[in-house]
């Protein structure tokens, strides 16, 4: 399926404009062809798994009281639970699972920096996470099941909450609208609207979320990378200091200097393309990145590529790439980036684009040392795997 039909009649670029992070849409229909990329069962699985996040919250809405408990948990725990009320929330369920990540490929239209992961909850009748409000977009997908969605007002930090220690739940929800998706359907919340899922009978639902960086968040990243760099040697200067009434006084002066050589700082494009690059390729799941058992070399990869083997992307692994101009871009890894001239720039655009590379075009990278010694690397990194 295009991505094109997902929102029914409305172009990909029409929801943009008129939807994305503006207000929220619903599609019947959205993804007729969903089916069970995972079933429950699986789910409850990965739930007890180290690696893997997920939580379990079971309501008990007449008192507004949620308790939350945090995975793994133990697999025993699911034979005790009631027959309604609790819901099993696991992240990042495209790391793991193959039919899960392809779930993104119809969300590529979006930048795939702003992407966070695929979230896959499973809840019995009445189950659900409770009023609340989330920071990001997200796109609900119904999976099997029934879940009705009450969407209320925009909301925020000043939006009165219930005291929870874990759940930012509202205290009071006005509805504006109420849903009832059924396998297939889509609903688009941008963020800060409040929101409040049921399970209507069991039922699946995927969240594909995404994320966006803090102001504050990157202003920090942007000092640290600025101390890196600068270490101690930039530092306030005053060669221009005149005599003022009161020795006392920070002076408007003062001030201005220092505000200036920080935006000088803040002002650096090339330390901000490298802040968000590694930030936005920084592994969401440091585990799911493993470097394989076997290193492999340039021979013996282009010997793969020649009997048509693929290049896959490590699905818990992150490619993005920012252009220099002058043909050179700067490639992020996994937060690790690198500089990429001439034909390995075309090659580092083309690993940032697809996740899956057959052979055919693979095979003239190959024949140029840098472009060779890139897919060798991120081979043995494990950001790239054959098959
Ligand atoms: C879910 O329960 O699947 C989604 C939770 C949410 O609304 O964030
Ligand atoms: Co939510």
């Amino acid at each position: 399926m295009t991505p094109s039909r997902l929102f029914g009649l409305l172009s990909p670029a029409e929801f943009l404009s008129a939807y994305w992070q503006k207000r929220p849409l619903l599609v019947r229909g959205a993804v007729p062809d969903l089916g069970e990329p995972i079933d429950p069962d699986s789910l409850a699985g990965l739930a007890c798994e180290p690696d893997v996040e997920s939580r379990l919250v079971v309501a008990d809405r007449r008192a507004s009281r949620w308790t939350v408990e945090d995975g793994p948990l133990p697999p025993e725990r699911f034979a005790e639970l009631p027959d309604r009320d609790w819901t099993l929330l696991v992240q990042a369920v495209d790391h793991w699972v193959p039919a899960v990540s392809d779930l993104i490929d119809r969300f590529r239209f979006l930048p795939n920096w702003r992407l966070d992961d695929v979230m896959v909850s499973y809840a019995v009748d009445g189950g659900g996470v409770g009023p609340h409000f989330d920071s990001y977009d997200v796109f609900l997908m119904q999976g099997r099941g029934q879940r009705r969605w009450l969407v209320g007002d925009p909301c925020d930090e000043t939006t009165p909450l219930l005291s929870h220690d874990r759940l930012r739940l509202l205290r009071d929800m006005t509805v504006r609208e109420d849903h009832l998706l059924d396998p297939g359907d889509m609903l688009y919340l941008p963020p800060g609207l409040a929101h409040d899922g049921i399970a209507v009978g069991d039922c699946v639902t995927y969240s594909i979320g995404f994320r966006a960086p803090g102001v504050a968040e990157a202003l920090a990243g942007m000092a640290d990378l600025a101390a890196e760099r600068h270490g101690d040697s930039a530092r306030y200067r005053d060669p221009d200091l005149t005599l003022q009434d009161n020795p006392g006084e920070i002076a408007p002066a003062a001030l201005d200097r220092l505000r200036s050589m920080m935006l000088t700082v803040l002002d650096d494009a090339d330390l901000l393309a490298e802040w968000l690059g590694r930030w936005s390729t920084e592994p969401k799941v440091p585990e799911a990145v493993e470097a394989p058992d076997m290193r492999i070399d340039a021979a013996s990869l282009g010997a793969l590529f020649d009997s048509g083997v693929a290049l896959h992307r490590n699905n818990g692994s992150r490619i993005a790439f920012v252009d220099r101009g002058g043909g050179s871009v700067l490639l992020f890894v996994d937060g690790e980036p690198q500089v990429c001239a001439g034909r390995t720039a075309d090659l580092a655009r083309l690993l940032a684009s697809e996740t899956r590379l057959p052979a055919a075009r693979l095979g003239r990278f190959m024949a140029d040392p840098a472009g060779a010694r890139l897919l060798v690397t991120l081979v043995n990194a494990g950001a790239l795997y054959t098959e």
